[in-house]
């Protein structure tokens, strides 16, 4: 018998050569490579790593529900609530589009990038589970109300997480079927809503861990933008027109579905009872009552309005129009507001 070593010191070449390896059939996440082509999204990826912040270390024992009135404390679990319905999806929305960005082979950082928002979106989803769970426990739904009030916010976040799951099953056919300057678009769109609505929370808020939630979470989200901007960048560059009108539609999906948490939700797409908007505005007032940094209703549609601005500045450099939102002023172009769920990609 042949000792181990001399038989790996003679390689076998068949007669003909080596035979060629069958061709992996795409979208596949193989074959592995670590391609870079955009060294500033590979900086951002680095970046975001040393920026690492842990949602447990917030000074949770500040944050004492005998603090609050039980109408403050259900007003507080109630905007949690309505936000979960976008930060909370953070996570497997990003996790698809990481997966997604492999099989599609997109370059290394494009793939980083994709994780680091993942990594940063649980912690945003741990700070809804933690704040709801020291305010209310069994929040957002597992728990019996009792009083009015209480039956009112049940019964509004039922009807919030039922629209939630409409976007959810549309979010998951769009990730295959729209290219990626229409994904990123809206990605784009749902971030700058993200970084503005934690930055007016952040210097709204007094308690301390709510001030130390905000500011961190809306650093995570300028970060995010940054991403968007910088893959956008590379992909703007020879758009279709028909690509460019879908992006108009998804611009305008985007401003009604963020408009439940940045301002107030407009008609279309939001499947509610006659009765949600009411019952909402007075929960939303319990919640600015226990001090968490929610804005007026005139201070939040100019937030909204400039963050809206914002977009339009940046895609109308790229021969995008924007959509008219005559709800908070802006004109452009109409764009019909039957909305599909299937046409509504904005995350967080
Ligand atoms: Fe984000
Ligand atoms: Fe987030």
């Amino acid at each position: 018998m042949k000792e181990p070593e001399a038989a790996a010191a003679e390689l076998i070449i068949p007669d003909g050569g080596f035979w060629p390896a069958p061709a992996i059939v795409q979208p596949n996440i193989y074959p592995m490579e670590w391609r870079v082509e955009t060294q500033k999204l590979a900086d951002i990826y680095q970046k975001s790593k040393r920026m690492a912040w842990n949602p447990a270390d917030l000074p949770w024992d500040e944050l004492r529900a005998e603090d609050f009135t039980v109408q403050q404390r259900l007003g507080i679990m109630y905007w949690f609530s309505v936000l979960a319905n976008f930060d909370a999806s953070g996570p497997a929305v990003f996790a698809r589009a990481t997966i997604h960005a492999f099989e599609q082979h997109e370059e290394d950082p494009v793939r980083k990038c994709f994780f680091s928002i993942t990594r940063d979106e649980m912690n945003h989803e741990e700070c809804c589970q933690r704040s709801i769970a020291e305010v209310w426990p069994g929040g957002p739904l597992d728990w019996q109300p009792r009083t009015e009030l209480e039956k009112a916010a049940h019964n509004n976040i039922s009807w919030l997480y039922h629209n939630g799951g409409r976007y959810w099953n549309g979010y998951n056919k769009a990730v295959g079927k729209y290219s990626l300057p229409v994904l990123f678009t809206s990605f784009m769109m749902g971030e700058m809503a993200a970084s503005t609505l934690f930055r007016g929370m952040a210097s709204g808020t007094k308690h301390p861990v709510f001030a130390g939630m905000f500011s961190r979470i809306g650093r995570d989200e300028s970060r995010h933008l940054q991403i968007c901007m910088t893959i956008l960048e590379n992909e703007w560059p020879g758009l279709t027109d028909d690509t460019k009108s879908l992006i108009t539609r998804q611009l305008r999906a985007g401003f009604i579905f963020l408009s439940m948490i940045l301002w107030e939700p407009p008609p279309g797409f939001w499947d509610l009872p006659p009765y949600f908007l009411h019952n909402h505005r007075i929960l939303m007032g319990h919640a600015r009552d226990a001090g968490l940094g929610v804005l007026s209703y005139e201070e939040q549609a100019e937030n909204w309005r400039v963050a809206m601005a914002r977009v339009r500045a940046i895609v109308t450099r790229w021969g995008i129009e924007f959509p008219a939102i005559p709800e908070l002023d802006i004109d452009g172009v109409d764009v019909a507001d039957d909305i599909d769920p299937e046409d509504i990609i904005p995350v967080f």
